[in-house]
């Protein structure tokens, strides 16, 4: 197997000394941007066919009839996989091992959970002809009426929210601290239903070789696909080869194996030649997971100084009929502002939908955007400035846990985006700045907040006679720049230029990387690797110390120190050699090491992890109008150290920008008859595009919390998000005088009563 991208081709920058910390250029941004990345898609082994989906056309019900006999008579038609037909499976699709095991939907029998679920697979010699194919399937439903909305249903307290967390959490009396209050605000806040909508769907090209299967797919999480497709089908993880080089984005709808994906293979098997399968954007919203909706009361009360006495934040979100995912929401209340008594609480209702999923910031988003609401509404019934009002109520240690966390660098941020935005010369009261032009101009702030997580990842180091070094770890890059920063770190690990080092990612033949998700991937996998390069190091001290030929002998190996391809002796550095001659003395090719990465258990029980940020917006509304533009957007954010800050601010402003999104474009609206989604595709699906990203300033802040891993990385990947809506949404406020309670903000919820009093 030929890997498309090593990171020995074309250093963009020469340097000496360590290479964590360089702004380096993303080393597959010349293949991405010349079309010489190679996507999921862009594969084509001989004799492949293509593959399409039928899907439902109705939210619940069965299929009734399909005309399967109009589909195979098209030219070109090879085969129709239906209920009928599809291939055995080792594995019910509909069994649940664990939590993360979500159930799909491969054509197990005739009956339909949600709208775009799959209900056949048109196989043909050409994408046209399985395309036509599919549609001359002409299906006939028995219907049910669909379950729709947050009150389609009847509620229930679900077992668990989140990656398990309790729905129900509190400390302290929040009753007795409301009452007690000189000042309360409660308020309700909407949030939709929201799509990944990755730039790339959903794909994949997929060969079987006896029970060996290779695959070309994009996932976020190498190992865990193939445990999953290895379960499915009955065949050992080391059979199933899947390459995932690049990523056209995932925001979590690619860290499972998705229902469609896994008909592909069965596509394959059904016809016993190659096959290619991707998703159309309509077919991506229901089977590959999205934001559920969510309504979320809050209520505050605050004594006579503007401290918060009770903080309690309800939570109610949609699952679908058939699995388990509640959007953890109301836990975004549990990091952030200092209460003595606080909250939290979730109820579902279970939807005729396809199943909600991680996306991108799951609960932090959804939930700082009412909490920063709240947060912002709570400070002007105080008659508080909302800056003053977060330090007011700012944490020392985390609020629900009490656990001791990095505090310091929150006010840092704070006082940074403050001060580079200008937020000092904000009028308190909302509709008093104008600008030149006559547009109403608010100023809102939000408070970024994201756990620090880590899962867990293997990483394999060489050292070669030559004095170059490998380093190989199963991660992914959907983007962010991973394959740059992983590189960074396993220079400075091996303790080589990063032009020496050849850097392997993005295929299940390597190493367990775990998962690119939780922002959590630059941490787990870069810890992976720095331990890998620690341990061949190690071997390498040991053949030298241990050798009297060597100048380094009898040092001992903690008496060495690796730099640019030599090691040398701690206490006097003038005496030292060359992984070469060290390797060349011993007489061999290569030495190897191996590295994991988990979360250091012991410290997890005595230290909260959390990166911080600070934003600050300003929007510009139109004054007959209503029309709502964000202008200026300035973060602040510390997520401990920074591997590559040019990665790492680009990865801010998308967060930032997703900000944007979540307060005034992104929202799936669902035809309340028929429980289909109107608006699945892009062109009616509102993403920013350029013309709606203002001017973004992300300032990092130095942070070194010695509690998260040796090298200190947090995430930075969600962050951006979690101040940013609420920012905008202050902002609006600012502008007008309007409270935004559903979100996006529409223009029809500004200009009502308060709009023209
Ligand atoms: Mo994500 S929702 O951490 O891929």
């Amino acid at each position: 197997m030929t890997l498309e991208l090593s990171l020995n081709q074309q250093p963009a920058h020469a340097r000496q000394g360590s290479s964590i910390g360089q702004p380096l250029t993303r080393r597959d941004g010349f293949l991405k941007v010349t079309g010489a990345a190679r996507y999921a898609a862009d594969n084509h082994p001989p004799g492949m066919l293509y593959a399409v989906l039928a899907v439902s056309s109705i939210a619940r019900g069965r299929v009734a009839a399909l005309d399967i006999e109009a589909a195979k008579a098209h030219q070109g038609v090879v085969e129709v996989m239906t209920p009928k037909n599809r291939p055995a499976l080792a594995a019910d699709p509909d069994a649940k091992d664990h939590p993360f095991m979500f159930r799909l939907d491969l054509l197990q029998n005739d009956q339909v959970r949600y709208p775009n679920q799959s209900i056949a697979v048109v196989i043909a010699e050409t994408l046209e002809a399985a395309t036509e194919g599919a549609a001359l399937l002409s299906p006939r439903y028995e219907v049910l009426p669909a379950r729709v909305g947050l009150d389609g249903a009847e509620s229930f307290v679900p077992r668990g929210v989140g990656v398990g967390g309790p729905a129900v959490q509190h400390k302290g009396d929040v009753e007795a601290g409301l009452k007690s209050a000189k000042t309360r605000i409660e308020a309700t806040y909407e949030t939709p239903a929201q799509y990944h909508n990755a730039m790339e769907p959903h794909a994949i090209v997929v060969a079987w070789d006896g029970d060996t299967l290779s695959i070309d797919t994009p996932s976020q999480g190498l190992a865990m696909a193939q445990g999953r497709i290895a379960g499915l089908f009955g065949i050992a993880p080391e059979n199933v080869h899947i390459r995932s080089p690049f990523l056209g984005g995932g925001f979590g709808s690619k860290g499972m194996i998705s229902g469609p994906q896994v008909l592909g293979i069965l596509a394959a098997r059904l016809v016993g030649r190659p096959v290619k399968l991707v998703l159309r954007r309509e077919q991506m919203y229901g089977p590959v997971g999205h934001r559920a909706p969510t309504r979320q009361t809050l209520r505050m009360g605050m004594d006579g100084e503007g401290r918060l006495t009770a903080l309690d934040h309800h939570a109610k979100t949609a699952s679908s009929t058939f699995d388990d995912f509640f959007e953890p929401a109301a836990d975004a209340s549990h990091t952030l502002y200092a209460s003595p008594a606080i909250a939290t609480s979730h109820d579902a209702v279970r939807l005729d939908t396809g199943t909600p999923l991680f996306m991108r910031a799951p609960g932090e988003a959804t939930g700082s955007i009412a909490l920063e609401s709240a947060i912002d509404e709570a400070a002007h019934a105080c008659g508080m400035d909302p800056l003053e009002f977060r330090l007011r109520n700012y944490a020392e240690v985390e609020p629900m846990t009490g656990k001791p966390f990095s505090s310091k660098a929150l006010r840092e941020c704070y006082r940074q985006a403050a001060e580079t935005f200008g937020w000092a010369s904000r009028p308190l009261q909302p509709r008093l700045m104008r600008d030149a032009d006559g547009f109403l101009t608010g100023w809102g702030m939000g408070t970024a907040t994201f756990p620090a997580l880590m899962f867990q990842a293997e990483a394999r180091a060489v050292l070669r006679a030559d004095g170059s070094g490998l380093m190989e770890t199963g991660a992914q890059d959907m983007g962010q720049g991973a394959w740059t920063a992983f590189a960074q770190i396993a220079a400075d690990g091996l303790g080589l230029d990063i032009d020496q080092v050849d850097f392997r990612a993005g295929s299940s033949d390597l190493p367990n990387a775990g998962i690119a998700g939780g922002s959590g991937h630059t941490a787990t996998a870069g810890m992976a690797i720095h331990n890998a390069g620690a341990a061949v190091i190690a071997r390498l001290a040991d053949l030298a110390t241990g050798n009297e030929a060597s100048p380094l002998f009898g040092a001992g190996n903690e008496g060495v120190l690796a730099r640019g391809g030599h090691l040398y002796r701690r206490d006097d550095e003038s005496r030292g050699e060359s992984y070469a001659e060290i390797l060349k003395r011993a007489g061999l090719t290569e030495i190897e090491g191996h590295g994991k990465g988990a979360p250091d258990p012991a410290s997890q029980e005595t230290y909260a992890k959390h990166a911080h940020g600070a934003v600050f917006a300003e929007v510009k509304v139109d004054p007959d109008f209503g029309q709502i533009r964000v202008t200026r957007l300035v973060g602040a954010f510390a997520a401990g150290r920074v591997i590559n800050p040019r990665l790492v601010r680009s990865q801010y402003y998308g967060g930032m920008i997703w900000g944007v999104s979540f307060a005034l474009h992104e929202e799936a609206i669902t035809d309340r008859r028929s429980g289909r989604i109107q608006n699945a595709n892009l062109a009616e699906y509102h993403v920013p595009v350029n013309a709606d990203v203002p001017s973004v300033e992300a300032l990092l802040v130095h942070e070194d919390d010695p509690h998260v891993n040796a090298l200190g990385i947090k995430g930075v990947g969600e962050i951006g998000i979690t101040g940013t809506a609420g920012a905008v949404a202050n902002a609006v406020w600012h502008a007008t005088g309007v409270r935004p309670r559903r979100f996006p903000i529409r223009i029809e919820d500004l200009l009502g009563e308060e709009w023209s009093a």
